[in-house]
């Protein structure tokens, strides 16, 4: 389904609106968390209207992917969620699972797989979160799983190390088993350097990049598109 919106702060709004009652409806709830900037403008958001109107005790936050960085790091998604939401909501600590993007890579790839296996609540021997948030990279990527990284598609893994291909910086991503046996996934694309790479994702559908691999087998899948994203989608 895909859902258009005027603007961003429209999408943040509507989003933020839908958490709010994926929240009430549920006694405890398993999110996972994008990477990059667009989810910035929704954390600010949730920061500063919603913060009484969500019972952050009720909420577990794991992350789809997180750059091998500090944490303190403006590279680090971790870093980006904290300063623009963690620092402004009262969410238990222990609900919040930030990959170790400084640790030793293999080792944190065990340690975080291991850790969602024991908290998320598993369907089908992998982890099922109630809502997975993901953002499209111009190259079709989603989380941190690149084109030229097909196998983490069928990887049977957690979570997988890989390479940003243009900064060669390390990532560890969690891998389309673990997504897509999500109860829902929202895909949340803005901007005008979108446009043509969501309408491959939707519209033309070719199965060669990674983002088009992503659909929950039992779950819901949305994309939430500003006008600029949608610029060159067939208006129906
Ligand atoms: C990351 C993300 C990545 C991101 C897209 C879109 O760690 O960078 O997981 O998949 O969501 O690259 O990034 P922007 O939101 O910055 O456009």
């Amino acid at each position: 389904m895909i859902k258009i919106f005027s603007n961003k702060a429209e999408l943040a709004l509507f989003f933020c609106d839908e958490l709010v009652k994926l929240v009430l409806k549920k006694n405890e709830i398993f999110l996972c968390l994008s990477g990059g900037s667009t989810p910035e403008i929704i954390y600010q958001y949730l920061s500063k209207n919603y913060n009484d109107k969500i019972d952050w005790r009720k909420v577990n936050l794991f992350w789809g992917d997180e750059r091998c960085v500090s944490p303190d790091s403006e590279q680090s998604n971790y870093g980006m969620t904290k300063r623009h939401l963690l620092n402004f909501i009262d969410i238990p600590k222990k609900n919040v699972h930030p990959i170790n993007g400084e640790d030793d890579t293999e080792k944190e790839v065990i340690r975080y797989s291991e850790e969602i296996k024991k908290i998320v609540p598993l369907k089908n021997d992998y982890p099922e979160f109630d809502l997975v948030m993901l953002g499209l990279g111009e190259d079709g990527h989603t989380a941190s799983i690149f084109p030229d990284r097909m196998d983490v598609i069928n990887s049977d893994k957690i979570c997988e190390v890989t390479i940003q291909p243009l900064t060669m910086q390390k990532r560890i991503t969690l891998t389309a088993k673990v997504f897509n046996n999500a109860e829902k996934i929202i895909f949340l694309v803005t901007g005008k350097s979108k446009a043509s790479i969501i309408k491959k994702i939707v519209e033309e559908r070719k199965k060669k990049l990674p983002a088009e691999h992503i659909r929950p087998h039992n779950g819901e899948l949305q994309f939430f598109l500003d006008s600029d994203a949608a610029l060159f989608l067939k208006r129906l």
